[in-house]
């Protein structure tokens, strides 16, 4: 699926204005003002604004096997997928370190949102340590190419541009006195093997 067919998608199925373009050099910039639908529905601490998987959802519909990382209580009434925390008492599908994903069979998800903590003093209240935001991606190259991963966070996190490709960059803005945030979404591309295959594939069909 195309950005500009994602972009067209998001604004019939939210009814928000278009605040999301296809930039010149291809990837998609843009804002979100969450405005007055900025609360956290589960009240907990970190947890997506209201609005948000909404917003996101609107922008995959092509996408079903959908992993929610550094889960906590999202909402899963709005966009539905399995789930990863460190917490067991949050009962997610995976009790795993994001740093680790061992227990997690990534291939086999499409669209991974991915919401850490994004200071020591948030860490903190999770009663967990700061992750290493680029160990994390790392760990995510066990996806499957093509599958994005949106990633909330007040960092753009390191990775390795020979495993993801940027393709969008929205800024969020949640209300007055509120941190202001970016939302990076990553595709996961195709490994050197792969890229190296195709061509043959396409010479044996010939
Ligand atoms: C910002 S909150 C996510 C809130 C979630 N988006 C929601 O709507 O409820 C961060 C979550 O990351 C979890 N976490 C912290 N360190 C982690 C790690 N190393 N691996 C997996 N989860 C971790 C915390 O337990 C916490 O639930």
């Amino acid at each position: 699926m195309k950005w500009e067919d994602r972009i067209t998608n998001y604004v019939r199925a939210t009814k928000f204005p278009r605040s999301l373009f296809v930039a010149g050099d291809g990837r998609v910039v843009g804002t979100w003002i969450m405005g007055n639908d900025y609360r956290v529905k589960s009240e907990y601490y970190g947890g997506y604004p209201a609005g948000y998987l909404k917003r996101i959802h609107s922008l995959f519909p092509d996408k079903y096997r959908v992993l929610h990382l550094f889960s906590g209580k999202v909402d899963l009434a709005t966009l539905p997928g399995d789930t990863v925390d460190i917490n067991p008492d949050l009962s997610p599908t995976y009790v795993d370190d994001a740093q680790r994903l061992e227990r997690v069979p990534l291939a086999m998800y499409d669209l991974v949102l991915a919401d850490p903590p994004y200071s020591v003093e948030d860490a903190e209240r999770y009663q967990t340590t700061m992750v290493k935001r680029n160990t994390v991606l790392a760990a995510l190259r066990g996806l499957s190419p093509g599958a994005h991963i949106v990633w909330l966070d007040q960092v753009l996190p390191m990775y390795r541009k020979d495993t993801f490709d940027v393709e969008a960059v929205i800024g969020m803005v949640k209300s007055t006195n509120h941190r202001f945030r970016v939302v990076t979404i990553f595709r996961r591309r195709a490994t050197a093997a792969q890229r190296y295959d195709a061509p043959l594939l396409t010479d044996a069909a010939e």
